[in-house]
C-alpha cells in the first residue's frame, strides 16, 4: 500500500473518534435545554421560521437542536411551551444568581455556550446539584403558574382538589395551582436528558426531585373572606404556589445541608458515604464530589476566582472579606454619592428637597 495514502486515512480515523469522544463528553456534562432561558422568550415567539413555514411550531420545536427527541416531541405539545420553559429557565437562574450574590461561587453563567454553566458541571458536586434544583423548581413553578392561566391549552387549575374534605372549615374556590400536573410534565422535561442508572444520571435525577419538592414545600393556602363587613361567614381558599424567592431559600438550605454519596454500582444507587451520615430524603440535594475553593482563576474547575469581589468588612460570615478573598486581603474604595435628602411638601403640589453628600466606603478583594 502506498504509505502516503495511509496518513490521511489514519488522521481521518484520529479525527472521528476525537470528535466522537467530544460529543459523549458533551452529552455527558451538559443540559443543553437551560439554553432556552438564555433564548429570549420574545425570541422563541417570532422567529423568521415562522413566517416561512405553515407549521411554525413544528419548525421552531425542530431547529432547536439543543433538545433532545424527548424534549421536541413535548415541545410540540402547545404552541406556548417553549416560551414558558425558557421563562423557568430564567427565573430559575435570576434566583440562583440572587442566592449566591455573596458567595464565592456566584452562581456564574456564560451566555454563549449551551452549556450556560460552564467547566463548573463537569465536577459532581454541590454547585452541579443547586443548579439542577433550581432549574427543574424554575420550569415547574412557570409551567405550573401558565396551567392556572390557560395560556397552554393542554393543563388547567387543580379540580380535583375540590374533593377533598375541609371539614366545614371553607369551601374550595378560585385557581387552585395544579402541583401534580406541573410536576409530572417537569420531571419528564427535565429528566429527558438524564441517562438513569448512571453515577450522573442518578445524582441529577435526584437533584431535579429535590427541586420539584421545594415546590412543594412552598404552597399554601389561600383564602378569601366573604360575608357582611368582616364576619366572614362563607371562606374560600385554595392552594398556591410561594413566591419563587421562598423555593430559591429553600434549596439554597439544602445546599448548605447537602448530603455527599458515593455510587454504588453494584446496588445501581446513591448510597451515603460513611455508615454513620444519615440518608437523605427525597427533599435534600446530594452530590458526590467535593468542589474547589473557588479562590483563584481555574479554567478546569470553573472557578472565576474572587479578585475583586465586593466583600463586607463586617461579617464573619462566607460574605465577609476574609473568607471571600481568601486571606489575601481587600482594598477600599470610597465613593461619594449625592441623593435627595430633607425634602419639605409645598402646599400644593411642591416638593422641594436638599441634596445631601454622603461617603461610601466598598471593599474589594485582591
Ligand atoms: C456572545 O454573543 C454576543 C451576541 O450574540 C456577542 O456580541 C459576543 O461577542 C459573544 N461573546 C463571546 C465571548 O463570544
Ligand atoms: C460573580 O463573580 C464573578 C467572578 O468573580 C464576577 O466577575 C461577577 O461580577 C460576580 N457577579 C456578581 C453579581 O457579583
Amino acid at each position: 500500500m502506498n504509505p502516503v495514502e495511509t496518513v490521511p486515512k489514519m488522521w481521518r480515523v484520529y479525527v472521528g473518534i476525537l470528535l466522537l469522544t467530544l460529543c459523549i463528553v458533551e452529552k455527558v456534562h451538559s443540559n443543553t435545554w437551560w439554553y432556552v432561558g438564555m433564548v429570549s422568550s420574545a425570541q422563541l415567539q417570532r422567529g423568521p421560521d415562522e413566517v416561512r413555514s405553515r407549521d411554525p411550531r413544528f419548525l421552531k420545536c425542530r431547529s432547536m437542536t439543543f433538545l433532545n427527541t424527548k424534549q421536541r416531541d413535548l415541545c410540540l405539545k402547545s404552541r406556548n411551551l417553549l416560551p414558558v420553559i425558557s421563562n423557568g429557565a430564567e427565573i430559575g437562574l435570576a434566583e440562583c444568581k440572587d442566592q449566591f450574590s455573596t458567595r464565592r461561587w456566584n452562581c456564574t453563567t456564560f451566555p454563549n455556550a449551551t452549556n450556560v454553566f460552564g467547566k463548573v458541571l463537569v465536577r459532581k458536586g454541590r454547585e452541579k446539584a443547586y443548579i439542577f434544583a433550581i432549574s427543574s423548581s424554575g420550569v415547574m413553578f412557570a409551567v405550573t403558574r401558565a396551567c392556572a392561566k390557560g395560556v397552554l391549552g393542554i393543563c388547567g387549575c387543580d379540580t380535583s382538589i375540590r374533593k377533598k374534605d375541609t371539614e366545614g372549615d371553607f369551601k374550595w374556590g378560585g385557581c387552585s395551582h395544579n402541583i401534580k400536573y406541573g410536576d409530572k410534565f417537569t420531571k419528564e422535561w427535565v429528566d429527558a436528558q438524564e441517562v438513569r442508572l448512571t453515577k450522573d444520571g442518578l445524582m441529577n435525577t435526584w437533584n431535579n426531585e429535590a427541586g420539584r419538592k421545594a415546590i412543594k414545600a412552598s404552597t399554601k393556602l389561600i383564602c378569601k373572606c366573604h360575608g357582611i363587613s368582616g364576619s366572614c361567614s362563607q371562606k374560600i381558599c385554595w392552594r398556591s404556589m410561594g413566591n419563587f424567592k421562598e423555593v430559591g431559600s429553600i434549596l439554597k438550605e439544602k445546599f448548605d445541608g447537602a448530603s455527599q454519596v458515593k455510587f454504588s454500582k453494584k446496588k445501581n444507587r446513591l448510597l451515603p458515604i460513611g455508615k454513620n451520615q444519615k440518608k437523605p430524603t427525597k427533599k435534600d440535594l446530594v452530590y458526590i464530589d467535593d468542589s474547589p475553593d473557588f479562590c483563584e482563576y481555574n479554567p478546569e474547575t470553573g472557578s472565576l476566582g474572587t479578585k475583586d469581589r465586593l466583600c463586607n468588612k463586617s461579617s464573619q460570615g462566607l460574605d465577609g472579606c476574609a473568607l471571600m478573598c481568601c486571606g489575601r486581603g481587600y482594598h477600599t474604595i470610597v465613593r461619594t454619592v449625592s441623593e435627595e435628602c430633607d425634602c419639605t411638601f409645598f402646599w400644593c403640589c411642591r416638593v422641594v428637597c436638599k441634596k445631601c453628600q454622603s461617603r461610601v466606603e466598598e471593599h474589594f478583594c485582591n
